[in-house]
């Protein structure tokens, strides 16, 4: 499919857009455990968005229960709609299209973006569009001041993808690496629960490696020592389970575990990314997903950048997690380009990148 072209919706046209770039777009992300909603205007950038967080209630399980998610995503996600239209001061009737994460993600709470997206597009006689929630990742940047231009190379760092992407323009993606087994947020989720951390993991393990004492212990940096971009996480994660001592675990201890641990997991995103901009020759680096959130790999990936003479281009901290604005934009990209949905919607639990279809130019 375009997964979208093929259909350019004859509403658009019924509703006498005299400037498609104009689109007012709003972008709902319920892929996981974060109920996003906010609202792009082709032309004011970002009107306004909002997060409703299931951290409290996936909590007690130490992760993310399915059925939880998208029961909660049932709850929050239509009262935040009509929050983010008050708090922008629109109606339904300037909404020009909506855009809702189609995948991947958990199928069940996918279905419940997807399936109010696509009706309310109904209901409202606009346009809707599926997006792919990595796409939405990678184009989060673009909702900065100053935004990179294509092409550049991205690495993709979330709870379910670590991925090093050639970007050369919007749906112009070849995959230079992934990880063959774990991605990197889950390694810091799984290890922030061996070590009795709390919920995220990523961001508690982060804060336990500030009390840690840099060479007390040192974790081995996965798959550095032979030649490639894949990545692999899951004997880090081993490594680390077999350093914890039994009994008791001191906070020294502990600290010092999760300095390593987190010391490993971003020298080894680093390394690879340093490897990377020195064979494809790029000049920008976008860092995105929930680990781009990590102060101290935005802090050794710009040392590393600027050595290799690039710059490095993040989403602010908050849109490095999952979040509305970036599928707003994402599906305003696209609905702009002319893609859009029949009245029927799928969600893709898994999905590659680099099976979306390329669209015409770049935005400006
Ligand atoms: O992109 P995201 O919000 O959701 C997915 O698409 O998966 O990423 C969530 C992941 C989790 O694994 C979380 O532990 C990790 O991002 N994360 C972090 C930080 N903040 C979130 N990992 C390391 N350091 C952080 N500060
Ligand atoms: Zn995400």
């Amino acid at each position: 499919m375009c997964f979208h072209r093929g259909g350019t919706h004859k509403t658009i046209v019924a509703r006498g857009l005299r400037d498609i770039r104009r689109l007012l777009v709003l972008g709902i992300e319920t892929s996981c455990d974060d109920t996003g909603v906010a609202l792009y205007h082709g032309d004011k950038g970002l009107r306004t968005h909002a997060l409703a967080s299931q951290v409290d209630l996936h909590r007690p399980y130490g992760g993310v229960v399915p059925e939880l998610a998208a029961r909660d995503h049932v709850r929050s996600l239509m009262p935040l709609v009509v929050r983010v239209l008050q708090d922008a001061g629109v109606g339904s009737q300037d909404i020009n299209g909506i855009a809702y994460t189609a995948g991947p993600g958990l199928a069940g709470a996918l279905l419940v973006g997807a399936a109010l997206g696509r009706a309310l597009a109904w209901a409202w006689q606009g346009p809707a569009i599926g997006v792919h929630h990595m796409e939405g990742h990678l184009l989060a940047p673009m909702l900065e001041s100053e935004p990179p231009e294509f092409p550049f190379l991205a690495l993709l760092v979330s709870g379910g993808h670590t991925l090093l992407v050639d970007v050369l323009g919007v749906g112009r993606y070849r995959l230079l690496g992934r990880t063959l087994d774990d991605a990197v947020g889950e390694a810091f989720d799984k290890t922030a629960k061996l070590l009795g951390l709390d919920y995220p993991g990523g961001p508690a393990i982060a804060l336990a490696a500030g009390k840690g004492r840099p060479g007390a212990l040192c974790f081995p940096r996965p798959m550095t020592d032979r030649p490639g971009l894949d990545f692999s996480f899951s004997g880090l994660k081993t490594y680390t389970r077999n350093a914890v001592p039994a009994g008791t675990l001191d906070e020294q201890v502990l600290a010092d575990i999760a300095f390593a641990f987190q010391d490993a997991a971003v020298d080894t995103l680093v390394i690879k990314c340093r490897r990377a901009l020195k064979e494809t020759r790029r000049r920008r680096l976008v860092v995105a997903g929930g680990v781009g959130a990590n102060a101290e790999l935005r802090t050794r990936l710009k040392k590393t950048a600027t050595a290799c003479g690039a710059k490095v281009y993040y989403p602010r901290p908050d849109f490095c997690t999952d979040n509305g604005a970036m599928i707003a934009y994402a599906g305003w990209v696209r609905l702009q380009a002319g893609c859009s949905e029949g009245l029927d919607f799928t969600v893709r639990p898994r999905w590659e990148l680099t099976d979306l279809s390329a669209i015409d130019g770049p935005p400006a």
